[in-house]
């Protein structure tokens, strides 16, 4: 495959102009560079009012072709697979692209033999070891719609997710190691199952060695597997067939089962992958992330395997066994482009730097991060110590929903800036907008919004088409909206500033306020609730819930704990409130909406700053809360 990056200023500038100019033809050539059974015969088709979107019309391909078999006639020896385990004194494994295609190629034949078909949804709930990728394309092989979920969250958080999708088959394993901590993921699995009725099938890794219960249709991953060659055509599959579902919480309500269909998505990680890390032949690249995010499914998997890249997994936490575990880990495999979480950053930060100059970092060239906005502190820090001043720093902007990164600069070809995620990659059109939807100018602070589609973009919410008309496509008719405030710079240089609506970034999770409420509301003694976020050092965010509760509290300590342990139950520990404050009232307008920006400002202890408060409905329990926080 061609080298899909550009690595000057005047190629990129020469591409962005292009891609501004002739959006389809700048898509057509990237698209080219892939492998399609028949090529499409319409680049787009788009209305954002309707909402529908719709990249390389009539284009049939899989994406498992470019991510495997291509690179079996160039280069069938090269690792595309580094897997790290939990334990440093576990043996690291080499998977070569020869490998990796007979091991996926293996798994869906295992899927296939136990029913599963194109169009059928399968939940991946696995750790982070080699399976899970496998897994992953062995979906996309026979063109089953995977929905992986991250194997954090509690069982009421898979089973809503597999009821939603409702699907067929379930992956887990028997457990999951995370530091010294092992996750019983069947256990928790057989737990949700009792709330399903879809899943025909569970098929379970074997991998912790702990100690499960079995059911009638429960099946060892390593019987079935045993019981099949790897030999299986992929299915052919249409540009815009779904490839997966990923859900992503909302500011209201249930998760949102963000679809993503197979051609556009297939060329915008690879593209944006090879772009933004500038990756070369032979380097090693590394992503921390857990392929139960997004950041996983595009720059763990499918981006990086799309180009032939070798990608490193990690099972394990940067803290075990000690703070410098990645450090160590990039210098054993010799990581050339590390990309991670500011949450990460400043948790490594607040160790002695010793922990990472003992590693001979020499073989890092590009740094990323993702998730959440990078503070200055952070960016230094990282600089600094990891890249020694000497490596670019790539700070993607990007959502679930996007697929792909939409705003970075590339590595070492534009500008950085800290704090500033930069520029738009070439063929993204972002804009600044104010409150009316007017588009503003030169530097400004103002609503994110894009203006023209880009491939990957999600093409709808599984079974709520009008949800994601309203989310995405209403507050700014003709404009995708993300829910992201930013600031630009007099070079057209982007910083986000945060959520502008009611989702919490907790140490780069993305968490809705609504759902945490509901499960604080489902304890007896609680009759309202409300969360906010607040600014937190090393999450960057926390969360802060207010709780009205129906009878007076004698220990308040005992009912805390209970509604962490429901939140953590309900959704997962990822959501726990770092603080729950007893409150007699929640400041309201006089319609009866909660203010939540004067609750942001108590939470954040800005007392100062509430603006006017004269117009509640109930004025004097600020007073109150703020004497009790
Ligand atoms: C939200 C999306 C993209 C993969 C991980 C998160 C925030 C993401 C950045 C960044 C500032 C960022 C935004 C966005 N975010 N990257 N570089 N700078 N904020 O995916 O869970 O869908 O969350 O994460 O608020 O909307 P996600």
């Amino acid at each position: 495959m061609k080298d899909l990056s550009y690595r000057t200023p005047e190629s990129y500038l020469e591409a962005k102009d292009y891609s501004l100019q002739n959006p389809e033809s700048f898509w057509a050539e990237i698209a080219k560079n892939f492998e399609w059974y028949s090529p499409w015969n319409k680049v787009l088709k788009y209305d954002f009012l309707k909402p529908e979107i719709k990249w390389f019309l009539g284009g049939k391909l899989n994406i498992t072709e470019n991510c495997l078999d291509r690179h079996l006639i160039t280069h069938p020896d090269q690792t595309a697979i580094i897997f790290e385990p939990n334990d440093p004194k576990d043996k690291a494994q080499y998977i070569t692209y020869k490998e990796l295609h007979s091991r996926v190629c293996q798994a869906a034949n295992m899927l296939k033999a136990n029913g599963a078909k194109k169009g059928d949804r399968i939940c991946l709930y696995m750790p982070m070891v080699p399976e899970l990728a496998i897994a992953v394309l062995a979906c996309a092989r026979i063109g089953a719609i995977h929905s992986a979920v991250f194997a954090g969250f509690s069982a009421t958080a898979l089973a809503a997710r597999i009821n939603d999708a409702e699907c067929s088959i379930v992956l887990t394993a028997d457990g999951g190691y995370r530091g010294n901590k092992t996750t019983p993921l069947k256990e928790i699995t057989d737990e949700a199952l009792a709330h399903c009725t879809s899943v025909k099938r569970t098929i379970v890794l074997q991998h912790t060695g702990l100690k499960v219960q079995w059911n009638k249709m429960d099946l060892w991953w390593h019987d079935e597997i045993a019981k099949v060659n790897d030999d299986c055509a992929a299915e052919i599959m249409d540009s815009e067939d779904p490839l997966f579902i990923l859900y992503t919480s909302g500011s209201t309500g249930k998760p949102k089962g963000m679809v993503h269909t197979c051609g556009g998505y297939m060329v915008y990680t690879a593209y944006s992958f090879q772009n933004v890390f500038q990756y070369q032949k032979g380097d090693v690249y590394w992503c921390t992330a857990d392929i139960g995010w997004i950041t996983g499914h595009s720059y763990i998997v499918y981006g990086p395997l799309a180009v032939g890249a070798t990608t490193l997994m990690f099972e394990g936490v940067p803290s075990y066994p000690d703070f410098g575990r990645f450090w160590e880990v990039c210098a054993k495999h010799k990581v050339n482009q590390f990309y991670t979480a500011p949450t990460a950053i400043r948790a490594l930060q607040k160790h002695p730097v010793t922990l990472v100059d003992k590693h001979d970092l020499s073989s890092l060239k590009v740094l990323g991060s993702v998730g959440e906005p990078i503070n200055e502190e952070a960016w230094h820090w990282y600089d600094d110590h990891v890249g020694k001043n000497n490596c670019p720093i790539v700070d993607t902007w990007w959502q679930t929903e996007t697929g792909g990164i939409l705003i970075s600069s590339l590595a070492g070809v534009t500008p950085q800036k800290p704090t500033y995620a930069t520029l738009p990659m070439p063929g993204i059109q972002a804009v600044l907008l104010d409150n009316e939807g007017n588009e503003i100018e030169s530097s400004a602070e103002g609503i994110l919004a894009i203006k023209y589609p880009w491939p990957s973009i999600a093409r709808t919410i599984w079974g709520d088409h009008e949800r994601y008309k309203n989310v995405y496509f209403s507050a700014y008719p003709g404009y995708y909206f993300p829910g992201d405030g930013a600031l630009r710079d007099g070079d057209g240089n982007y910083r986000i500033t945060g959520r502008v609506d009611d989702v919490v970034i907790v140490s780069g999770h993305n968490l809705g306020t609504a759902p945490i409420e509901n499960a604080l509301n489902e304890h007896q003694l609680v009759v309202e609730s409300a969360v906010v976020g607040f600014p937190h050092d090393v999450k960057g965010n926390a969360l802060h819930a207010f709780v009205i509760t129906n009878a007076a509290i004698d220990n308040p300590d005992i009912l805390v704990a209970e509604l962490r342990e429901l939140v953590a139950k309900t959704i997962g520990p990822i959501a726990k409130p770092d603080r729950i404050q007893v409150v007699s009232g929640l400041p309201k307008t006089r319609s009866g909406k909660i203010m939540r920006r004067i609750l942001r400002k108590l939470a954040a202890r800005e007392y100062d700053n509430l603006g006017d408060v004269s117009t509640l409905l109930n004025p004097e329990v600020i007073e109150e809360i703020k004497q009790n926080s």
